[in-house]
């Protein structure tokens, strides 16, 4: 059976299947680790600072290979992603911009180098820009913008490509907590309206609890799944949930947890 060809509901997006990392250098950056993404998750993976959460971001990326294990996406090699005419896209922490170029032109980047037509790239600009409330500041350059603003530009690069699975490495962890605040509401709406999955690599006990569907826990020495932790509450979400007692409930629960997982790390 053609697994691509399969209902999509039942298809996990990514299975990261005893995926261990060994660096060149000797170092156990990642013990080996399980985890299954479901279609629409959005999955947050904290823990204390080198535990590996952006390296097993890169594995999932397909930016790094496992020593050992292996990942899939939709139950198949990463060089079939492509072929289904699947989108993976990733913002890292620096917006990693060309200053050289506007606004607009930044964000057409990925779809100049896929090929697209001017017009239909045009559109699709435009349409991406306007989700990140952007349009007015198309043909600014980046030195001209705010942080936030920055930040914007390199998630609307990433939704110009309409990806299926979006990765994002603490792409917020620059920004005043107000301005966070306001683009984990953008995000939350985004990933919702647009059935993204995602996952999302942040230091925020609050960031996590008002974006996740679920929650790694990651400890250190080496690099694990400390626990997994779910928050079942509808979505998308505003600022009535980060208000309720219920947020306040989930944060101390996964404080609690991190807390663990930090002592856990002394190795
Ligand atoms: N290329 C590499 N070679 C050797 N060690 C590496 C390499 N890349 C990362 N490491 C080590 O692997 C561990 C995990 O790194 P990683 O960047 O994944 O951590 P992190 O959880 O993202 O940390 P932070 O929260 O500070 O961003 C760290 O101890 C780091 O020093
Ligand atoms: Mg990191």
């Amino acid at each position: 059976m053609n697994d691509f060809s399969a209902p999509i509901t039942d298809v996990p997006v990514v299975d990261v299947l005893s995926a261990e990392k060994i660096f060149a250098n000797g170092f156990r950056g990642l013990a080996p680790i399980d985890l299954s993404i479901q279609r629409g998750a959005f999955v947050s993976l904290i823990g204390p600072s080198g535990c590996g959460k952006s390296t097993l971001l890169k594995l999932i990326a397909n930016l790094i290979e496992p020593s050992d294990g292996r990942v899939q996406w939709w139950r198949g090699d990463f060089s079939k992603v492509g072929q289904a005419g699947r989108q993976l896209a990733f913002v890292f922490q620096d917006p990693t911009l060309m200053p050289w170029a506007r606004v607009e032109n930044n964000v057409r980047l990925p779809l100049d180098f896929a090929g697209v037509d001017k017009a239909a790239a045009r559109t699709r600009v435009e349409a991406a820009l306007e989700q990140v409330e952007l349009t007015q500041a198309a043909r600014r350059y980046p030195r001209q913008l705010s942080g936030g603003m920055r930040m914007r530009v390199s998630i609307a690069r990433a939704l110009v490509t309409d990806p299926d699975l979006l990765l994002m490495d603490e792409p917020f962890g620059a920004l005043d907590e107000f301005t966070r605040n306001r683009l984990d509401e953008d995000l939350a709406r985004l990933s919702w309206e647009r059935g993204l999955t995602s996952v999302f690599v942040t230091h925020s006990i609050y960031e996590a609890v008002f974006l996740s569907s679920h929650i790694i826990v990651m400890a250190a020495a080496p690099g694990r799944v400390f626990a997994e932790f779910s928050v079942d509450e509808p979505r998308p979400r505003g600022e009535e949930f980060r208000a309720s007692a219920r947020f306040a409930a989930l944060c101390r629960d996964l404080s609690a947890l991190l807390s663990d997982a930090s002592f856990a790390s002394r190795g």
